[in-house]
């Protein structure tokens, strides 16, 4: 379902938010949070489970269970999923529109895959023992100014760039760079998955396409644990938020499926996750 939303424009304002003003979420912000929890879908057919939950602040404003990585938040996003193939992909996806939608709020958020007690968060929230918690992120309202911390660990990962078009987008094999000439009208759905945040920003998105369809890839070492390969795939399915909604945005029209690519021959890392094939 398309967000109700301006999608390009709140993907263009999106920004990870690690510092917080020192103050809680007003009870009409929880609840409009809590509707949008509600209606949050998927069109991978998977059910992701959202939750909120408000913890204390610490007299000095630090949040315990975040390793001094948040400061001034004091209610949390978080997500689960049944241990299913496309669940990473779910999660991505609506988690990431559930960060959106917080961002036309006005509201700070940033996505936690890492950097969080996940014992403590996993019991605050009641995740079902049996489904798989690969993120949270806390909700509230951005400082004036970032920390000494954060502006470090954007630095470190140069969180305000982004990879190029051609070391991401192709057509027909990997070797030939997709332009947003040959993109058409889908060179702006692709523009916003090359927005799209990623673990350490690694955007490990790539994206192949062939006559009637775009083609998603993982792009990650083999020999990465299963909790390191769940993270690449909610990085993709984030990517995915993007590229439908900006999609739906435009009002073009296709749908995902998990297509039968076995003659391809995949260069090293190279993953293959899902298609949008596409009807006009
Ligand atoms: C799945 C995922 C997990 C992340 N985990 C962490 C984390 O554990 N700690 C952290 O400080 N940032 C984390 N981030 C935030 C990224 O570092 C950030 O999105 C990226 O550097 C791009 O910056 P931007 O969000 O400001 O565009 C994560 C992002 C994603 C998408």
């Amino acid at each position: 379902m398309k967000l109700s939303i301006p999608v390009v424009e709140t993907i263009q304002k999106r920004h990870s938010v690690r510092t917080y003003e020192n103050k809680s979420l007003l009870p009409q912000d929880r609840e409009a949070l809590l509707i949008c929890m509600k209606e949050l879908d998927n069109p991978f057919g998977v059910p992701v489970h959202t939750y909120i939950i408000d913890k204390e602040l610490r007299s000095d404003g630090e949040k315990l269970g975040t390793y001094g990585i948040i400061k001034g938040a004091s209610t949390f996003l978080g997500v689960s999923i049944p241990d299913t193939k496309l669940a990473p992909l779910a999660a991505g996806y609506e988690f990431e529109n559930l960060i959106l939608l917080a961002t036309h709020m006005g509201l700070g958020t940033v996505w936690l895959g890492a950097t969080f007690s996940r014992d403590s968060f996993a019991s605050a929230m009641k995740i079902p023992k049996d489904e798989l918690f690969p993120a949270i992120s806390p909700v509230g309202y951005p400082a004036a100014k970032r920390r000494l911390i954060e502006n470090l660990t954007r630095s470190a990962m140069k969180a305000s760039s982004r990879k190029e078009w051609k070391e991401l987008f192709y057509q027909a094999d990997f070797r030939t760079p997709l332009t947003k000439d040959m993109a058409g009208a889908y060179a702006q759905p692709l523009e916003m998955v090359r927005l799209a945040p990623s673990a350490k920003n690694t955007q490990p998105w790539r994206v192949r396409k062939t006559e009637n369809a775009y083609h998603f890839y993982a792009n990650y070492k083999s020999g990465l644990s299963k909790e390191e390969k769940t993270i690449k795939q909610v990085d993709i399915g984030i990517a995915l938020s993007h590229f439908h909604q900006t999609a739906l945005e435009l009002g073009l029209t296709g749908a995902f499926e998990q297509m039968a690519l076995e003659d391809e021959n995949l260069p090293d890392n190279i993953h293959y996750m899902i298609s949008w094939r596409f009807t006009e």
